[in-house]
């Protein structure tokens, strides 16, 4: 199998419409870098390359002002690409006091041709753009580009062009139609590039940013994910005082490390509630108990809600509704613990926070924002509402996802659900399509996912996906089995690749491998009696199926 992780499928981030606010992301003990977003397609990935060289680093919108950067103290500032042109009306300006600040700035593409436009270079759009791979030659490395071969390929993607160099900058590299491929001014403090060093088609991208983080900047590249686990305890400490802390807990990555930092804080302060609606896989209840309330001691309320569950699904097919009743449920059962909960609680009176698992790409999704605003239904466990009236703990804002999955196993999470795949929060319900979530039919599906789990994991393929599930449509087809006529279910595989299920593409699975996983469910799951593979990639298709 080759599974695709096309730089490409790094999702756009769209300019943001709110400034941030600075106490939103925790101020890391180490050095850090602010990424200025342009709209790039690929700003993201600056941030998250930055944070690979060892320095932190938060992507902030465009227009949050000098002001807001300077609070974060950072050792330097990256302008990245965008789509517009630096001609257009309202093309995103550059703020002048942004180099006034008084630390290096380094632009890119379309950052680089606005610090070209500011200090007085010639830019010009050109008739024939520069998009894919070209050759770069460097006339001379200066600081920028030093230690890269004189002739390279680099990753481009631009229209407008850099002619000639501000005054008093030193060109350092051309391509076939850039003239000014990058520009440095040492004595200004500002660096220009027109290719994309974040993207793996740069190969030597990664070394030009760490010229500009470690020599031009003089970053201390001590920062890690891990590093932030300290740092992250003491906040944890520092808000919630004496007060307790209850964590709906799915067993998914984000709401497991979340738990165990915040336990880590302020041990049994904290209790964990484990709402099993009876549409979880097969053990994932038992695993997620074993793990939590035996191993790692964090006191841990199991709810077994799932008569309750189904209940409120009996004789529904609506996708949507499915959702909303789960959805709701989820909140009433999850309200009645907390009630119980505050009504025994010893110190501290009634339980006033409440942990979220909110990622950084949710942060950034959001506009960067602070606060409850950013809540997004499908990044907490149940669609938990703000009106819930506690106060948000959310360890994980600054991190990305498989900088969570570091932080995880560095706390000593198992890898099951270090590395778990998403699983949506409603579960099997929305994977039995067009026709009600029956206890007969979850037991189906259930038993199919086991199947395919297991052999997928035996195949070593379970990493490498972003997703691997079945979906049991509503539907009966005819087979024949021991001579005889059987009318039974059908099961869909799906698997799919995806760097964050924006798009996704359908995973090429080995033959050998799909026809054991068809068998095994045939012969062992006795209502099956078709097996068939879901090859539709995102977009067009949706990962799930409803
Ligand atoms: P789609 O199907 O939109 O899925 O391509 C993208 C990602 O979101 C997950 N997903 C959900 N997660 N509640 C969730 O918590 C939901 O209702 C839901 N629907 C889709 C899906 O599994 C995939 O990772």
């Amino acid at each position: 199998m080759s599974p695709t992780s096309p730089v490409t499928a790094t999702s756009p981030v769209p300019a943001a419409a709110e400034p941030p606010k600075a106490d939103s992301i925790p101020a890391a003990a180490t050095d850090e870098v602010v990424v200025l977003d342009f709209g790039g397609q690929y700003s993201q990935l600056i941030a998250r390359r930055v944070r690979e060289c060892g320095v932190f680093s938060e992507l902030l919108p465009h227009h949050v002002g000098a002001a807001e950067v300077l609070r974060r103290r950072p050792k330097g500032v990256i302008l990245s690409g965008g789509p517009a042109s630096v001609y257009e009306q309202d093309a995103p300006p550059l703020e002048r006091e942004l180099l006034e600040l008084g630390v290096p700035v380094l632009g890119i593409c379309y950052g680089m041709q606005l610090l070209a436009l500011e200090l007085g270079g010639t830019v010009e759009g050109a008739e024939v753009g520069e998009f894919g791979r070209s050759q770069l030659t460097v006339t001379e490395p200066g600081r920028l580009l030093a230690g890269t071969p004189p002739e390279q390929t680099c990753w481009m993607s631009h229209r407008d062009t850099v002619f000639a160099p501000p005054p008093g900058f030193t060109a350092l590299a051309s391509s076939t139609a850039s003239p000014v491929a990058a520009f440095e001014s040492v004595e200004r403090g500002v660096y220009g590039i027109q290719f994309h060093p974040e993207v793996v088609h740069t190969p030597h991208g990664q070394q030009v940013l760490t010229n500009f983080l470690e020599d031009v900047c003089g970053c201390d590249r001590s920062w890690s994910p891990t590093s932030v686990i300290e740092e992250q305890i003491e906040r944890i400490r520092a808000q919630v005082g004496d007060g307790r802390v209850i964590c709906g807990l799915s067993g998914g990555v984000d709401s497991s490390v979340a738990a165990l930092l915040v336990h880590r804080a302020i041990g049994d302060r904290l209790t964990c509630v484990f709402v099993d609606h009876g549409l979880m896989r097969k053990n994932e209840g038992a695993q997620v108990i074993a793990a939590f309330r035996d191993h790692f001691r964090v006191p841990l309320v199991p709810v077994d809600a799932s008569e309750r569950f189904l209940a409120r699904l009996k004789g529904v097919s609506d996708p949507e509704q499915k959702r909303k009743r789960i959805g709701a449920e989820f909140i009433r059962v999850f309200e009645e613990e907390a009630d119980k909960l505050g009504a025994t609680a010893k110190a501290g009176g009634h339980v006033k926070f409440l942990v979220q698992g909110t990622l950084y790409s949710d942060v950034i999704e959001s506009g960067g924002g602070t606060g409850a605003a950013t809540i997004k239904s499908h990044h907490n466990v149940g669609g938990l509402p703000e009106d819930l009236e506690f106060e948000l703990v959310e360890p994980l804002r600054a991190l990305f996802k498989d900088e969570v999955r570091a932080v995880g196993a560095e706390l000593g999470l198992p890898e099951k659900f270090v590395w778990r795949q998403p699983f949506p929060g409603p579960g099997l319900a929305i994977r039995i399509v067009g026709g009600e979530a029956t206890r007969e039919r979850l037991e189906v599906l259930r038993e199919a996912d086991s199947i395919l789990q297991e052999e997928i994991r035996r195949a070593g393929l379970y990493r490498e996906l972003w997703q691997s599930f079945c979906v049991l449509p509503d539907i009966r087809t005819v087979g024949v089995q021991g001579d005889a006529r059987t009318y039974g279910n059908v099961i869909v595989i799906r698997a799919v690749t995806s760097d964050d299920a924006m798009t996704a593409d359908w995973a090429r699975l080995p033959y050998d491998l799909l026809e054991q996983i068809a068998s095994r469910m045939i012969n062992e799951i006795r209502p099956v009696g078709r097996v068939v593979l879901d090859i539709t990639s995102k977009p067009p298709g949706t990962i799930e199926w409803e």
